[in-house]
């Protein structure tokens, strides 16, 4: 079957198309198409995503994204598509509506099943996904061997501890009080006047000031800077990272302006530093507890190298039993094909009607 995937939950525009074969137990999937335009110039001066902006940006391309799949991929709507999946929530909801009415106009006016997705079922199910246009073969038994497992879905909205007992069977174990991880990151780069978004930014710095570090080529009042791991202590599966940002504005007020140029890399790497303790800490917290089989990460926060490196050296250095997945760094960030993957998965369990289709800013599974 040919899964037409729509998301427009934030700031990315996207569609893809996923194709699912289903051989006995097993299903192949293909990323067929991966179609998205990012609307990071247009939010970079706000610093963060201004939803109504959002909005009109996703009005604008949709249509025209929609379009060019049909052109490259030579499909008719009428006779090839078999699915659309599309994200309803959570998310901001003059964005969502924008995805949602489009899809469900496709639903109506072609007759075609629709399936309201979780963003966060996305983000949790992208470790599966092959490149573009590469199929990949995968058995439901193997599938199913993987559970129970812990889902870390870290995002610019979300930061989350998610225990599944089965497909399409979650519970939310943690999340965050305040700022998601991805927030943090972000409002930290804009306190530094470093640009948007800011994680990507901050892990390149905190990488070149690690290697600078190994090789000593670095005064020691560099090592000097110590931010706050906060929620660390205390015996929960949550999060906070405000105080965190706090942290950074104060110590940045307090900076001389020849200091903030020199620093910059040095406080860049401390905030990764906080915000990837606490992430592991946390994660590996719950993974004890909860003794689940597998760990997953997810979410744009996921692309980040030194959080994999980290979980990676817990679970060598603590020797802990467990199978760690990662999705491929092009689907760290928001994009249709997981929605799509996620719309199959949750196609096993229900149909909907295009008319209960709705954008619902809280959604969680
Ligand atoms: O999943 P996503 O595209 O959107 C939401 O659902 O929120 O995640 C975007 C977030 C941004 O906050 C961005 O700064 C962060 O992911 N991000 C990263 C990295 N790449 C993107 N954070 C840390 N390190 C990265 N390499
Ligand atoms: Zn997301």
């Amino acid at each position: 079957m040919l899964i037409l995937g729509i998301e427009t939950s934030c700031d990315e525009t996207s569609i893809g198309l996923l194709e699912v074969t289903k051989i006995k137990a097993d299903f192949f999937i293909k990323p067929i198409s991966n179609l998205l335009v990012s609307q990071v110039k247009i939010h970079e001066k706000y610093g963060g995503v201004v939803p109504i902006l959002a909005s009109r940006e996703h009005y604008k391309n949709l249509p025209f994204l929609f379009k060019k799949l049909i052109r490259e991929e030579k499909l008719s709507v009428e006779k090839d598509i078999d699915l659309v999946a599309v994200t309803n929530g959570p998310g901001l909801i003059p964005a969502l509506l924008i995805g949602v009415n489009f899809s469900r106009t496709l639903s109506w006016y072609f007759d075609k099943p629709i399936i309201g997705v979780s963003h966060l079922s996305g983000h949790l199910f992208s470790f599966l996904l092959p490149p573009t246009k590469k199929k990949k073969k995968i058995s439901l038994s193997y599938l199913n061997s993987l559970f129970p497992l812990i889902a870390l879905i870290v995002s610019g909205g979300h930061t989350l501890l998610v225990y599944c007992k089965k497909i399409n069977n979650y519970t939310i174990i943690g999340e965050t009080l305040d700022d998601a991880a991805g927030e943090c990151f972000d409002k930290t780069a804009r306190i530094l006047n470093l640009g948007y978004p800011g994680g990507p930014i901050i892990s390149q710095l905190s990488q070149k000031q690690r290697r600078k570090k190994a090789k000593s080529k670095i005064s020691p009042e560099t090592g000097k800077i110590e931010f706050p791991r906060p929620m660390l202590s205390q015996n929960n599966y949550d999060f906070s990272f405000s105080g965190l940002k706090t942290a950074v504005l104060y110590f940045w007020q307090k900076l001389e302006k020849e200091e903030k140029e020199k620093l910059i890399p040095a406080i860049a790497y401390e905030i990764e530093e906080a915000i990837t303790d606490v992430l592991v800490k946390k994660t590996f917290k719950t993974v004890k507890d909860f003794k689940v089989k597998t760990l997953i990460i997810g979410g744009g926060v996921s692309a980040n190298l030194r959080l994999r490196e980290k979980i990676k050296e817990t679970i060598k250095n603590e020797k802990i039993k467990i199978n760690f997945f990662s999705p491929s760094l092009e689907y760290c960030t928001d994009n249709a094909i997981m929605i799509a993957l996620a719309g199959f998965f949750e196609s096993l369990n229900k149909k909907e009607d295009w008319r209960e289709i709705d954008a619902i800013s809280n959604r969680k599974f």
